[in-house]
């Protein structure tokens, strides 16, 4: 039987997230003697990240959901979660400098179906952070954890995986390697971004 949009794009993009998720910040965030300034950091460079991207991607989704409406899933922006995560621990989330990220979407849905399956994905991942940051730091949802605790409150991968897998699994069929490619660009594009931003505070 072929494999689902989903299990392709979890099997092809494994190299691309085992990469980010070896990038020095986001390693950090998993080790024992995390501090509150290494955790500040990443928060900080995560905003930026989503307040660049999220411009064009708030209403490139919008269009996407009109097209091919889902009576659940939408897309809930993430830079708002990390201001309130950096104002909470007093951290400065004004005037973050950096390079503008550019997410190539080219009008695709097929593109931005893979920029979103990374974004509403990594929530797994944040159900790890989160355990170890209420461990080392005491951090929680309400005290400078929100965004790693996503999952909490909301469904949104749940739901994303299936306007996927039930609305648009016949339509994109053939647009798998779009998707994918929108995946593996968001994967990298972080991993770029992380890299900077490390470079730009460690020297
Ligand atoms: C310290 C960093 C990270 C760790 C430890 C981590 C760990 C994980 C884990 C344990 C899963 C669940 C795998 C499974 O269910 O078999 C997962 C899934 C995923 N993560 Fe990460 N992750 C990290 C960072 C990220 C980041 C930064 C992103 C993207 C922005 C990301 C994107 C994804 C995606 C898209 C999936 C879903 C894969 C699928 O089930 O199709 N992860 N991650």
């Amino acid at each position: 039987m072929k494999p689902t949009i989903l299990q392709q794009l979890r099997e092809q993009t494994r190299p691309a997230h085992d990469d980010l998720e070896a990038q020095p910040l986001l390693r950090g965030l998993l080790a024992s003697q995390l501090t509150n300034a290494e955790y500040g950091q990443l928060l900080q460079s995560m905003l930026a990240f989503y307040q660049s991207i999220e411009s064009a991607l708030v209403p490139a989704t919008t269009a996407l959901l009109a097209q091919h409406p889902d009576p659940d899933y939408q897309y809930l922006p993430r830079a708002p979660l990390l201001a309130d995560d950096c104002r909470v621990l007093g951290f400065d989330s004004t005037d973050l400098v950096f390079p503008p990220i550019e997410l190539h979407l080219k009008g695709s849905g097929a593109i931005l179906l893979g920029v979103l399956y990374v974004i509403e994905g990594s929530t797994q991942g944040g159900r790890l952070i989160a355990k170890h940051l209420a461990r080392t730091l005491g951090v929680t949802e309400h005290s400078g954890a929100g965004f790693f605790n996503l999952h909490r409150w909301s469904n949104s991968w749940a739901e994303f995986r299936h306007w996927l897998s039930v609305e648009l699994e016949n339509q994109y069929q053939d647009d798998v390697q779009s998707i994918i490619e929108g995946a593996d660009m968001t994967f990298s594009a972080l991993r770029t971004h992380l890299d900077h931003w490390q470079r730009c505070t460690h020297g």
